[in-house]
């Protein structure tokens, strides 16, 4: 007889390591008793009961992979009552006792309403590349995502030196610089701009003439794409009228979002899943995991959703201060 019945999906922008996040789910509530249902397609795939039954087999040969197997979608439906009453119908009727939830925000924030209005109990792991999760210090695919783009970037500076030239590297984050002010550290980006701290661009035009004078013939920008992707060719457009300046725009994107995760995501993911089993385990419900430092820890949801992570002041002085 089993301990009961453990369901997994994972929700909103995919990152890698949901799949080693899936795993250890899986593995740990087996190894516990319990029996462990996927559901595809996010909340969607709940409302709609669209699960496979997980076996250990099940998850072989997915911890190195990028992107999500049981896929991933962002589900207007549940920001209305109708469509949670929905997902609430759908995890009954799949027998399910608790509900791991991977993703970022908007996914706290829908299995905190399944918790309040349908008594779900609910468990979220931060599964985003944006790392802009309150509660902690880093989220499942952050790492991979800035190696992948700080790969790109070191590229892109061969390149501009070969040929002199200014760039801007347009990353990932929306409505959040977390991307962008790592790699602009470990790039060694002339300029950062990020939606959490003014940057102006008469300072970093005259930042770059400044270097000029001293010989450095080519530079690299950094840009958030804040709320509108693609806003690098704006920068570029400021910068031109207001200088010679001709700037290429490179847009990372959803490049950014894939590949296999690095071993410190792999990790990441893995204590985690297993975590978040424990938490299950002890009927701790409504809460997410968080590392804070080398620990784990549990954040209420309902304080990560309603909070907001800040960039760190260190780095973003610290992005200046090696730039010149
Ligand atoms: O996963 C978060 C994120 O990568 C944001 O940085 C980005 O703005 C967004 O997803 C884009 O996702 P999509 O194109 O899937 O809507």
């Amino acid at each position: 007889m089993a301990q009961g019945k453990i369901g997994v999906l994972t929700s909103g922008g995919d990152s890698p390591g949901m799949n080693a996040a899936i795993r250890a789910v899986v593995r740990a509530s087996l190894s516990s008793g319990y029996e462990c249902m996927g559901i595809y397609h996010g909340y969607a795939g709940l409302m709609t009961k669209d699960a496979v039954r997980l076996e250990a087999g099940s998850v072989a040969n997915i911890l190195q992979r990028g992107g999500t197997f049981l896929k991933s979608g962002r589900c207007l439906e549940m920001l209305q009552p109708e469509g949670r009453k929905k997902a609430a119908q759908g995890f009954k009727e799949l027998g399910l006792d608790a509900l791991v939830v991977i993703g970022g925000d908007g996914t706290y924030r829908g299995a905190l309403a399944l918790g309040k209005e349908h008594g779900i109990a609910c468990v979220g792991l931060p599964g985003t590349i944006d790392n802009d999760i309150y509660g902690t210090d880093v989220t499942i695919g952050f790492d991979t995502a800035i190696n992948t783009a700080l790969d790109a970037i070191d590229r892109i500076r061969d390149t501009a030196a070969s040929h002199d030239r200014l760039f801007i590297v347009e990353v990932m984050g929306r409505e959040s610089g977390f991307i962008a002010i790592d790699v602009g550290v470990a790039g060694g980006a002339e300029a950062v701009f990020i939606p959490e701290n003014y940057t102006s661009i008469d300072e970093t035009i005259q930042h770059i003439q400044n270097g000029m004078a001293r010989g450095k013939m080519s530079s690299i920008l950094i840009a958030a794409e804040g709320q509108n992707p693609g806003r690098a060719y704006d920068l570029a457009e400021q910068i031109r009228r207001k200088s010679h300046f001709e700037a290429k725009v490179c847009v990372l994107g959803h490049v950014q979002r894939g590949g296999s995760p690095t071993a410190l995501d792999r990790i990441l993911a893995s204590r985690m899943g297993a975590a978040a089993v424990e938490c299950i385990k002890s009927k701790q419900f409504g809460v997410m995991i968080g590392l804070q430092g080398q620990k784990l820890v549990t954040i209420p949801l309902e304080e990560s959703a309603s909070k907001k992570k800040t960039v760190s002041q260190e780095l973003i002085d610290l992005a200046r201060l090696l730039s010149t």
